[in-house]
């Protein structure tokens, strides 16, 4: 099975998308039975579509909290946390995941690039930070507000929004010698681009998943087969 030795100087850049969740249940986006197949990107993930219909995107929100609370994480999340303990501050995760699922793992140093299913912030941008809230909305009526008066709303970065954090992440793309890319098709920007910018400063690029991404021939590695699978033996330190 294929190693990736990972030496006292080197720094581990960790990218996860969709399909490290897959075998904890959670469907992915972009399969032919994922949430992009039952719903369409244009109803519940734009800042149109929160404008239009915000109950229908509470609607949808609420269905991905009350799949996430069940989930639990898999070999591949704890993989991870434990890639973390041994590397401390020479490890970062970077998921595109909006499940919590790598925290509940043990994860420490990590960020979610495209926002969180248990927050939620006011959809006027007043500059409050995000609330803690897992509540599964029947109704509209049951969404709380915000102290300014503006309506409570998923803290997720919809289509069309600026990811969260980039600036960090930059940063620690910049100081990275190896970056490891999990369970994501390479389809949405710019986390997309992580494997260039990353190869651009001389790091070697891993992916992990079953099928090649779309921007596999950026990588110096492609590792084919589930992430819960190969992870917990990938890494030699
Ligand atoms: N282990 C690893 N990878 C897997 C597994 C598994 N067990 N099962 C599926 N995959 C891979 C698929 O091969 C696919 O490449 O996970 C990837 C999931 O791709 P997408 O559904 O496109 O999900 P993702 O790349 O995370 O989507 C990016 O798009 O809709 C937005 O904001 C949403 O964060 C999301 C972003």
């Amino acid at each position: 099975m294929t190693k990736i030795s990972i030496a006292p100087d080197d720094r581990v850049f960790v990218l996860t998308g969709a399909g490290i969740s897959a075998e904890s249940g959670l469907p992915t986006f972009r399969a032919s039975d994922g949430l992009w197949a039952g719903h369409s990107i244009e109803d519940v993930c734009t800042p149109e579509a929160w404008k239009r219909n915000p109950a229908l995107v509470w609607e949808f929100y609420s269905g991905r909290r009350s799949d996430g609370a069940k989930a639990e994480p898999n070999p591949a999340h704890v993989a991870l946390a434990e890639l973390e303990a041994r590397l401390g501050e020479r490890f970062f995760l970077c998921t595109q995941n909006v499940d919590d699922l790598h925290e509940r793992a043990g994860s420490v140093r990590l960020v979610h690039m495209h926002g969180e299913l248990t927050k939620a912030r006011c959809e006027r941008e007043c500059g409050r930070p995000p609330v803690e809230d897992r509540k599964v909305y029947k109704s509209l009526d049951e969404v709380g507000r915000c102290a300014c008066g503006g309506r409570l709303r998923p803290h997720i970065v919809f289509f069309g929004e600026i990811p969260l954090e980039m600036e960090r992440i930059q940063d620690e793309i910049q100081k990275a010698t190896l970056m490891v890319v999990v369970g994501t098709s390479g389809s949405v920007y710019p986390a997309a681009n992580f494997v260039h910018w990353a190869r651009q400063r001389g790091a070697r690029t891993v992916y992990v998943g079953p099928e090649a991404p779309l921007n596999a021939s950026a990588f110096t590695h492609v590792v084919e087969g589930k992430a819960g699978e190969v992870l917990p033996g990938l890494f030699a330190v």
